[in-house]
């Protein structure tokens, strides 16, 4: 299974990947992230509208068709640090059960203020934030 800092292939609609100088987030719409069956009352397409819209340029949102082993978590959302945040030692957090506007929002506001390594966690995330799944919690 892919690691969500690994490059993801791109769906053709989408941006090329490349390495940002802020945040990257990686956006789960795999099996269960995105799913209508599984969450009916989320406007998916929109959450990952509003997430772009509210980070800017500054940070990239990318989606992965590659269900992230979380399912028991939907939807999830990997915020990745930027250079300044890598440099300082922190690593991908990762949240579950983001399924509303609240959470984006609170989400988004965190990677503009710098997030992983740059801006303290806010204690509402604290709810949000859930181990990397598998092998990858050892990383
Ligand atoms: S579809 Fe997102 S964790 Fe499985």
């Amino acid at each position: 299974m892919r690691h969500p800092s690994d490059p993801v292939p791109v769906r053709s609609d989408q941006r090329r990947w490349a390495a940002p100088t802020g945040c990257a987030l990686t956006v789960c719409r795999g099996c269960c992230c995105g799913s209508t069956r599984k969450h009916p009352d989320v406007d998916h397409a929109g959450q990952v509208d509003q997430l772009r819209a509210l980070v800017g340029t500054d940070h990239r949102v990318r989606i992965t068709d590659d269900c992230l082993d979380a399912c028991e978590r939907s939807n999830v959302v990997v915020v990745h640090p930027s250079g300044a945040g890598r440099a300082a030692g922190a690593r991908p957090v990762w949240f579950g059960f983001v399924l509303d506007d609240s959470a984006v929002d609170d989400i988004a506001a965190w990677v503009r203020a710098g997030g992983p390594g740059v801006a303290p966690l806010p204690d509402v995330l604290d709810l949000y934030v859930m181990p990397a799944p598998g092998p990858t919690a050892r990383r």
